[in-house]
């Protein structure tokens, strides 16, 4: 059956009850390729939720990367993760705001009617690891929306009540769709792996991306200071206002990019152009860098090794440009340098980072907010690298503004780009 996109922000039934059907956009394995054909809107059934579940009316829901590899369909199909088999579709979406609509057995914490953002890591209540250690140590540990289905790319999504945060009251539902994934990661990253200290020097790679806005305002707010590298001025302009000390323009260290299989000449060539750069990013901070905030890996990453300074710590979570790394390992073990891997974030961190966010000493940053209609383009725009900072999509809400229940600075809106 066709889906009426007039009827999106309509539900009908009251919290407490689900509807038999909900408009969703769904990925499927036969048609993995680029977000703006692999996306499709379908008619699904709502789910019912299970013990500890609750399913969450979404408001508006934001877009990450992550959607972006599940409908290409690389580095690896979702289909064989999660409960993907169970169901055999993938609804995308890992961030989300919205109204607790139905909850499952042994839900105390939430009520039908509760305003909420979902953070989107999810683990099995029985792995003794989320008990004691970390639930990201799980082995049921998943993403939500990626790694499963019943994303927030539809009318309505199930979640595990962990996964549940007050809405911060001063943002419109756009605004707090817009910020989990990429923040809660950051504040993992710098907080709890890399251990910021205040005082520290970081260099942050696409500090107007969806993780570089928030690390380049967590390392501000931390004492810290930071040069962002960005592919424009306009971005850069984004990133000082966000709190960096200065920025880079990668366009002028182009000849530092890794590609891989170059000649040994071209590796020398490389290599003078990466000192200029940690020169650079040294005059900047006036020191070379305690920490360097990586996630773009294959290109960047032999630069990122060079240019943090001997003890120093270079964190990743991500690699948007290859994810087999090479670099010259002389200059880790020679200047006792540190690699520490990062994945999102545990409840409690969410948490933290929330609260900073309910108290507007951390702001979302939002590039554009679109239309429901407009899930596979917003996700085109982001692999084009078109975007900077967050997009959200309207599902719930009909227009931008809704949902703000209280004063505060809002979001930071990004005049960047296409
Ligand atoms: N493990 C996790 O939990 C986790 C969480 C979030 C994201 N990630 C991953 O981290 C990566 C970034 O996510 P994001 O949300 O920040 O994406 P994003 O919004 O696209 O931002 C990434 C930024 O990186 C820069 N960039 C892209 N390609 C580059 C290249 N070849 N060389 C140098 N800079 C490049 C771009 O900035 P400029 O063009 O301005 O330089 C871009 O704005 C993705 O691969 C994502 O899947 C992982």
């Amino acid at each position: 059956m066709a889906v009426d996109l007039t009827q999106i922000s309509q539900v009908s039934t009251e919290p407490g009850e689900l509807p038999a059907t909900m408009a969703a956009w769904v990925i499927r394995e036969d048609r993995l390729g680029e977000p703006s054909d692999a996306f499709q809107l379908e008619e699904i059934e709502v789910p019912e939720p299970g013990a500890f579940e609750v399913i969450v009316r979404v408001m508006a829901a934001g877009v990450n990367f992550n959607n972006v590899w599940a409908a290409l369909g690389t580095p690896v199909s979702v289909f064989g993760y999660g409960d993907h088999p169970q169901y055999g579709h993938h609804i995308g979406g890992s961030d989300a705001s919205g109204i607790v609509w139905k909850v499952g057995e042994g839900v105390t914490r939430w009520k039908p009617g509760d305003e909420v953002v979902v953070h989107c890591n999810q683990a099995s209540y029985e792995d003794p690891e989320v008990h004691g250690l970390d639930p990201m140590a799980a082995p049921s540990q998943k993403i939500w929306g990626y790694e499963t289905t019943w994303g927030s790319f539809a009318q309505f999504t199930k979640v595990q009540a962990q996964q549940l945060l007050p809405k911060p009251a001063a943002l419109a539902w756009e605004e707090a769709a817009s910020y989990g994934l990429t923040y809660f990661t950051a504040y993992r990253m710098l907080m709890d792996r890399a251990k910021i200290q205040a005082g520290d020097r970081v260099l942050i790679w696409g500090a107007a991306g969806g993780l570089g806005v928030f690390a380049t305002q967590l390392v501000k707010a931390a004492g810290g200071e930071s040069v962002g590298v960005v592919s424009s001025d306009e971005k850069g302009e984004l990133v000082m206002k966000l709190g960096a000390k200065g920025y880079i323009n990668r366009a002028e260290f182009d000849g530092m990019m890794r590609k891989g299989g170059e000649t040994p000449a071209e590796e020398k060539e490389r290599f003078a152009v990466t000192r200029a750069f940690a020169k650079r990013v040294k005059e900047i901070l006036g020191e070379s860098p305690d920490i360097v905030f990586e996630h773009v890996g294959k290109a960047t990453f032999p630069t990122s090794v060079f240019t943090v300074k001997p003890f120093g710590k270079v964190v990743i979570c991500g690699a948007t440009s290859g994810y087999n790394l090479d670099f010259d390992v002389r200059y880790l073990w020679m200047r006792q340098k540190e690699i520490l891997g990062s994945h999102f974030a545990n409840a409690w961190e969410c948490t933290l980072a929330n609260k900073l966010i309910d108290d507007g000493l951390i702001r979302p940053v939002l590039w554009r907010t679109m239309g429901f209609d407009q899930v596979a383009e917003a996700h085109q725009l982001m692999h084009e690298n078109k975007h900077a900072g967050k997009i959200s999509v309207l599902v719930g809400a009909t227009e931008e503004g809704q949902g703000r229940t209280g004063e505060g600075p809002g979001a930071i809106h990004a005049e960047v780009g296409a």
